[in-house]
């Protein structure tokens, strides 16, 4: 309870304790996880009306987390036409600001939670240690496995303007049960 001279703060329907809610994404957000991955700098920029499709058609298999009004995170995935057990995690990022806070992992859970899928796929660059350490924590706070394979050559992935792509290893996070013992 705020003092007789401290403001109250306003509270955020639906927002944790940080303030900051995790969401499915509404049409309105692709404009921002757009913006958010031109600047992490690290991930495959797609295009603005990707990110707005996503938005559209992959809102149940994806997640935001919103600061107010404010994107400061995103996830996206889908469940794979031919196993539709298992959920594909194509982009995560949050906002430079807002990293160490579990926001990548509480979208994850929070997609998880929503779909419910047996295994959880997604492909990683062998330098992303910050991505691997979060699928490995989501993979602990689930009491389940995860394992590399190779998946994607280099040569598979031509880069933009001429630059060379990582190899991206596809990491397989299962069986998962619906039930989580971390945030
Ligand atoms: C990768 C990224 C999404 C992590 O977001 P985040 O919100 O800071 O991650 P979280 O706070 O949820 O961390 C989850 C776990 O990963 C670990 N982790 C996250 N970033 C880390 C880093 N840079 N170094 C070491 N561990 C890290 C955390 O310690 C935590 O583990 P714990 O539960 O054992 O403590 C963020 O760094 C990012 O946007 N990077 C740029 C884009 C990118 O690389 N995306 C992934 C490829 S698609």
């Amino acid at each position: 309870m705020a003092g007789p001279d401290e403001p109250e703060q306003p509270v955020v329907q639906g927002a944790d304790a940080d303030g900051v809610s995790i969401v499915a994404p509404d049409l309105l957000h692709g404009p921002q996880l757009w913006q958010l991955a031109r600047e992490s700098k690290v991930l495959d920029v797609n295009s603005s009306y990707a990110y707005l499709m996503w938005c559209r058609d992959f809102a149940a298999t994806s997640a935001v987390a919103l600061d107010g009004g404010d994107v400061v995170g995103f996830v996206t995935g889908y469940l794979r036409p031919q196993a539709t057990d298992t959920l594909m995690i194509w982009q995560v990022a949050v906002d430079a600001g807002q990293r160490g806070r579990r926001l990548a992992a509480r979208m994850l859970h929070d997609i998880l939670d929503r779909s419910a899928p047996r295994w959880m796929h997604t492909t990683i660059t062998p330098s992303n240690k910050a991505s691997i350490r979060l699928f490995t924590a989501v993979a602990r706070d689930r009491a389940t496995t995860i394992e590399r394979r190779e998946q994607f050559d280099p040569q598979l992935l031509p880069g933009v303007d001429g630059g060379a792509h990582e190899p991206e290893d596809l990491y397989v996070i299962g069986p998962l049960s619906g039930t989580r013992h971390g945030t």
